[in-house]
């Protein structure tokens, strides 16, 4: 793709799709459980339309600063932000340098679906640990790899990722989130994994109740559909500090 067309289909197809997909209930309800315990200072990295805004509270959160690549992301995240108590500080970068930003000078980071779209998650989450304070918290709400070992959906998972990728913004289904935290220096304290089956958005009900009735219908055909989405969530702190 040439790079005006590459420009037009960011901003005309791909930044309405992120910001759909990202805004399913499913997505949602876990970020509400992580997000909800962000304190302080907080860097969202990869921080796109905004979906994690809401589920900061103000009550325990001074500021959040949030960074990405995307401008046609942060005009839609800028939107999210009306009513929000606390700061707000929206910038366009690239998590794999963040050194506009002093080590240790966040309370918490927090990365949101945004580990399966960077290009070196390794380098992102170095720059992560580096800018968090000692005894501060890295709180992420990803999807990746199925976990099956034996099962197809994996299989799948794996063949799909170059075409799916080259479409998705870099979007990669096979990562896994959990392990990439851990490799990278940081200790999981707390880890959930799950499928995330109804998957409603602003675009109507296209992964829910559809694939639930064509289930009833064809169990066959739809059962990598409806378990589409295996979500990780955690709290990690940087390991020796
Ligand atoms: C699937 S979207 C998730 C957006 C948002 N966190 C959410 O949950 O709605 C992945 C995001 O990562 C951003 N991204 C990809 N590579 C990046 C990088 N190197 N630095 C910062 N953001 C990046 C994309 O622009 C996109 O907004």
């Amino acid at each position: 793709m040439g790079a005006i067309s590459s420009r037009v289909y960011d901003a005309v197809v791909l930044a309405p799709v992120i910001d759909a997909v990202c805004g399913c209930e499913g997505f949602a309800a876990r970020r509400r459980e992580i997000f909800a315990k962000a304190k302080g200072r907080v860097l969202d990295v990869g921080v796109g339309s905004g979906h994690n805004l809401p589920w900061f509270s103000g009550n325990k959160v001074t500021e959040v600063v949030g960074v990405d690549t995307s401008e046609d992301l942060l005009r839609r995240a800028r939107k999210r932000t009306e009513g929000l108590d606390f700061e707000v500080d929206l910038r366009v970068g690239d998590a794999h340098d963040l050194a506009e930003f002093q080590d240790e000078s966040f309370d918490t980071v927090a990365v949101g679906f945004t580990l399966c779209s960077v290009r070196d998650p390794k380098a992102c989450l170095l720059e992560l640990r580096r800018v968090l304070k000692p005894g501060g918290f890295l709180l992420y709400a990803e999807h990746g790899e199925a976990p099956e070992r034996d099962g197809s959906l994996r299989t799948w998972q794996r063949r799909v990722t170059p075409y799916w990728s080259a479409l998705a913004g870099g979007c990669h289904l096979d990562r896994n989130p959990e392990r990439l935290v851990r490799r990278a220096g940081f200790e999981v304290e707390e880890a959930k994994q799950e499928y995330v089956e109804g998957m409603k958005t602003r675009l109507g009900e296209w992964h829910g109740d559809r694939n639930r009735k064509s289930q009833t219908e064809d169990p066959l055909t739809c059962s990598h559909t409806i378990k589409a989405a295996f979500v990780y969530t955690g709290v990690a702190t940087r390991a020796g500090s």
